[in-house]
């Protein structure tokens, strides 16, 4: 497989533009214009302010990705757009940016998908060989993942409901955190006790990797509202110890499940997170511990390539480019787009959609 080429890529879906060029595993530049300030009186991404912005950054981002890595647009090989899944309008803006540049100067297009990207991340990073296993944990999905190959995937299990790191931003704003919420809980529990409140572990007591996290928040509102009620509001410590007991379910049920994704995985050459919650240094070392147990690689790409970013776009797009070739000018953009087309779909699975 030849990973030497040099691809452009580009990502849209959600609301970070991003573009980046990558030659086989270096990333000569990747630039991340991320849109939080336009969002930030919404309480939530809008999808036409984004989309505009897309539309409006991306060309940029592309000159400054060009710049940093010291190349003329004539020297990239091939052009790689995220074409889905994540919101129309965004998709849209990149797919459209891509077509035109492969258009104008006759380089191949390759649409690729955006959980694609974040699931070949490990093998940009640390070389990790084929097959291996993939927990996708942030704002908007969560799944386990068995990679065989660049368009070869199994998911093992996925939320019903919410994500993990939707689930944490609910928290934060529920107990008046600043967002966005992971890091903000995280350094809270770090002071508080995670035996004071029960919360519950969901969906441990039936078979399976499915996960669910909207019953937890719940859990927290009740317990939030049962402290107000008794002693008219909350102190520092109710706040840190509710943190550390929702953290610790968090943690508890992505272990309990990674362990049984495991199981199901047998001749993996490592297990691998992506996706912001993966930034969670409990969750991250209970999942080194429980790889330590199974004597199995432990791969976490730095946070910067756990996020999104247009690098591993360009990686994911290199990877297929060599067994599936190019895309034509009629390539389009697909809000939906399960990595595992035989998996059964799920009630609330890709309901947000935005984010992965
Ligand atoms: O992957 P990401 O940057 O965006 C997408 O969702 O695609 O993930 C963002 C999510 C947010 O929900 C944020 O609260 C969560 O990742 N997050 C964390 C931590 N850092 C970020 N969750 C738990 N612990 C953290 N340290
Ligand atoms: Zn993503």
């Amino acid at each position: 497989m030849d990973h030497d080429i040099t691809v452009l890529g580009l990502e849209s879906s959600c609301d970070d533009t991003a573009a980046a060029i990558v030659r086989g595993r270096s990333i000569l530049s990747s630039v991340v214009a991320d849109q939080t300030a336009l969002h930030a009186a919404y309480g939530g991404v809008v999808p036409e302010i984004a989309a505009r912005a897309h539309a409006e950054k991306l060309d940029l981002c592309i000159e400054t990705a060009l710049s940093e890595a010291g190349i003329p647009l004539a020297d990239v090989d091939a052009i790689a757009v995220t074409a889905g899944p994540g919101l129309i309008g965004g998709v849209l803006s990149g797919v459209m940016m891509a077509k035109g540049l492969s258009a104008a100067t006759g380089k191949p297009l390759i649409g690729v998908n955006h959980l694609a990207g974040h699931a070949l991340t490990p093998r940009l990073t640390d070389g990790l060989g084929y097959p291996y296993l993939i927990l996708l944990v942030s704002g908007g999905h969560c799944q386990f993942l068995r990679v065989d190959g660049p368009t070869t995937f199994t998911r093992l299990g996925s939320t019903i409901d919410d994500a993990p790191g939707e689930a944490f931003d609910k928290t934060a704003r529920l107990l008046g955190l600043p967002q966005p919420g992971g890091p903000s809980v995280e350094r809270h529990a770090l002071c508080g006790d995670a035996k004071r409140f029960r919360f519950p572990r969901p969906l441990l007591d039936r078979p399976g990797c499915d996960l669910s996290f909207s019953g937890l928040k719940t859990a927290l509102l009740r317990q939030r509202d049962q402290l107000v009620l008794d002693q008219s509001g909350l102190h520092a410590s109710d706040v840190n110890d509710l943190c550390a007991g929702f953290q610790a379910a968090v943690r508890d049920v992505l272990v309990e499940k990674s362990r049984r994704a495991l199981a199901l995985s047998p001749g993996i050459s490592g297990f691998a997170v992506a996706g912001g919650v993966a930034a969670n240094v409990a969750l991250r070392s209970a999942l080194e511990t429980l790889c330590a147990d199974h004597a199995l690689p432990f791969i976490a790409p730095p946070l910067a390539l756990c996020t999104d970013n247009a690098a591993m776009i360009a990686y994911a797009g290199a990877e297929k480019f060599a067994v599936d070739g190019a895309d034509d000018l009629a390539l389009s953009a697909r809000p939906r787009w399960p990595l595992d087309t035989h998996a059964p779909s799920l009630i609330g699975s890709g309901k947000k959609g935005a984010k992965a």
